[in-house]
């Protein structure tokens, strides 16, 4: 593999000023890329070298921002990482959730990666070459039902659509793929994990591991790490992965059981 294996490519990256996106955005740049990342604020500590673009991915008017400046900015984009994702809503299950709570997850989780792909893919296709991924999650297959349901619901739904997509684009020369991560200790998980402990009254490595359990455990011992993932969506933007299409990797540890 050359170091600077991206040199000369341009790569948007959603969501790209912390947890996995920040590792993202790390990675592509120290491997030669001009990166793009988008953000609702802008990072305290930018990167050098990393343009920032301050926009809310999940709204029509965001997504319609990223498109334009970009466009009007660096052109036709080679690589795209759709990683904007997560859920904020309370817990209480399936019954709790109102239809608020589901629509901000579908716009979240699916919407958003649907109109970046919808706006940058026939550029991409008209210079014949470009690779996408998409960040879905183990929960999509493996749902945490307490509060998560209409976030899982929505990963199912993005990673069947990238999988379409793939089918789609790839005769036209993109490659599409995507990256579902398990149990990642990102700054928001560490956040998580220190307000479990204090709840529970216990230290942060109980937290963890209850946090651990709460999944069927992890076979490998830990939660991954942001690096852990940027590595597989940097092998998967690669030429290296040049006959991966479709594919959707699995990054958890050996979380998810075989049924
Ligand atoms: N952490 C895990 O264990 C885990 C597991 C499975 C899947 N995932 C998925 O992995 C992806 C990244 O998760 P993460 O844990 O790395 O997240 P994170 O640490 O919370 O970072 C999220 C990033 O996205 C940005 N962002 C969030 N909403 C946005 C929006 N509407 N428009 C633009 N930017 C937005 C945030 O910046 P601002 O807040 O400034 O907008 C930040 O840069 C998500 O799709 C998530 O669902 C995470």
């Amino acid at each position: 593999m050359s170091a600077l294996e991206f040199h000369g490519k341009r790569a948007l990256v959603t969501g790209g000023t912390k947890g996995m996106g920040e590792a993202v955005v790390r990675l592509l740049a120290q491997r030669g890329a001009t990166v793009i990342a988008t953000a609702r604020q802008l990072p305290a500590s930018p990167l050098a070298g990393v343009c920032y673009l301050q926009a809310d991915v999940a709204t029509p008017e965001g997504a319609g921002t990223v498109v334009k400046t970009v466009e009007r900015d660096f052109g036709v984009l080679d690589l795209l990482v759709n990683n904007v994702g997560g859920s904020s809503v309370p817990g209480g299950g399936a019954l709790a959730l109102t239809d608020a709570d589901w629509e901000a997850a579908i716009q979240t989780n699916l919407m958003a990666a649907v109109r970046l792909d919808r706006a940058f893919l026939p550029r991409m296709v008209a210079q014949g070459s470009g690779a996408i991924v998409h960040i879905t999650s183990i929960q999509r297959r493996l749902p945490l039902y307490e509060s998560t349901v209409a976030y899982a619901a929505a990963k199912a739904a993005l990673a069947n659509y990238s999988k379409a997509l793939a089918n789609e684009f790839g005769p036209r020369g993109i490659r599409i793929n995507a990256v579902a991560p398990g149990f990642i200790e990102t700054t928001a998980a560490s956040a998580l994990i220190e307000q479990m402990a204090l709840h529970r009254n216990v230290g942060d490595d109980e937290a963890r591991g209850a946090l651990m359990e709460s999944l069927g455990g992890i076979p490998l011992g830990r939660p991954g790490s942001p690096e852990d993932v940027a590595e597989v969506v940097a092998f998967l933007l690669s030429s290296r992965a040049g006959f991966v299409q479709g594919a959707e990797y699995v990054v958890d540890g050996g979380t998810l059981p075989t049924v």
